[in-house]
């Protein structure tokens, strides 16, 4: 299959419930302790929170993590190399995505700029969640027919109305796990409430094994190891293309999630842009109740 489609989805692969709980303690602790490292794209009002899209970094120690035992306890490593065929992996990037309560829609996009990048994305679902859109391998070539402004390096094309026979809809229950290749076209879906673990793992050769220090059975970078220090996090986020460094508790930010909130509820403005647009070229209703 992922020879096939770019992609495979294994149910029921692991007991979720140590990692779910560990996850739940980090988030809190997240947010208690004010961890910098937390994305948010788009902020909903939530009183003494952030609407988060997900913790970076989530093993470190500020955190009091378990997080990294309770993954290695799952122990997917040998399932995965047998689907991608990659002779070792090294992961080098990893974040705790979590809604705590609104819907949630990305654009459509990739995460790499070609198709085979050698490189994977892995979703560990903790929670029951379905929606996740993605275009099979074998259905893009057609896609790029149909829509020309779909060309692999156009990575990202918004809220195109990409027609259903074109994507498969990933329905997820807590233990399942999906494994993409991250130059596949994907947009994120969440209808309230999710918890995943977000994992990139590279295809690792033995001459990058040889060159690199790495961390555990599944060979974390070593700035996401548990007793990474700031600083070392620090040079690496500021390479992120997420800015770490957004006050949302000022009077400014505050204001605007109240606004997004009152657009979630009442969406006017999605509501006229879906009537102005007659040919229904685009999807409107994203971050909103009728998403
Ligand atoms: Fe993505």
């Amino acid at each position: 299959m992922f020879e096939e489609k770019g992609y495979e989805f294994v149910k029921n692969f692991f007991d979720p419930t140590e990692l779910l709980e560990e996850s739940n303690k980090v988030i809190n602790l997240a947010y208690k302790k004010k961890w910098k490292y937390i994305k948010v794209y788009h902020n909903i009002f939530l009183s003494n929170k952030i609407n988060c899209f997900c913790i970076s970094f989530p093993f470190n120690k500020f955190l009091n993590s378990n997080l990294l035992d309770k993954l290695e306890k799952v122990n997917y490593k040998d399932k995965l190399l047998k689907i991608t065929k990659f002779k070792d992996i090294s992961s080098s990037a990893i974040e705790l995505q979590h809604n705590q309560k609104f819907n949630y829609q990305s654009t459509w996009h990739r995460d790499w700029e070609t198709l085979d990048s050698g490189n994977v994305v892995l979703i560990l679902f903790l929670t029951d969640e379905k929606g996740f859109r993605i275009i099979p391998k074998n259905l893009e070539i057609n896609l790029r027919k149909d829509f020309p402004d779909v060309a692999t390096k156009n990575y990202k094309i918004g809220y195109k109305n990409i027609p259903k026979n074109y994507f498969d809809i990933i329905d997820a229950k807590a233990g399942d796990f999906l494994v993409f290749d991250s130059g596949l076209l994907h947009q994120g879906f969440a209808k309230g409430k999710r918890t995943h673990l977000f994992i990139r793992h590279n295809d690792l050769n033995d001459s990058l094994k040889a060159n690199e220090k790495f961390y555990s059975i599944y060979n974390f970078k070593s700035y996401l190891r548990p007793d990474a220090e700031l600083a070392e996090i620090d040079s690496i986020a500021n390479n992120d293309t997420f800015n770490f460094n957004i006050n949302y508790f000022t009077l400014k930010n505050k204001l605007k999630s109240i606004f997004n909130l009152i657009n979630y509820y009442i969406p006017l403005i999605k509501f006229l842009r879906f009537i102005v647009d007659l040919k229904k070229k685009k999807t409107h209703f994203h971050y909103s109740i009728f998403q």
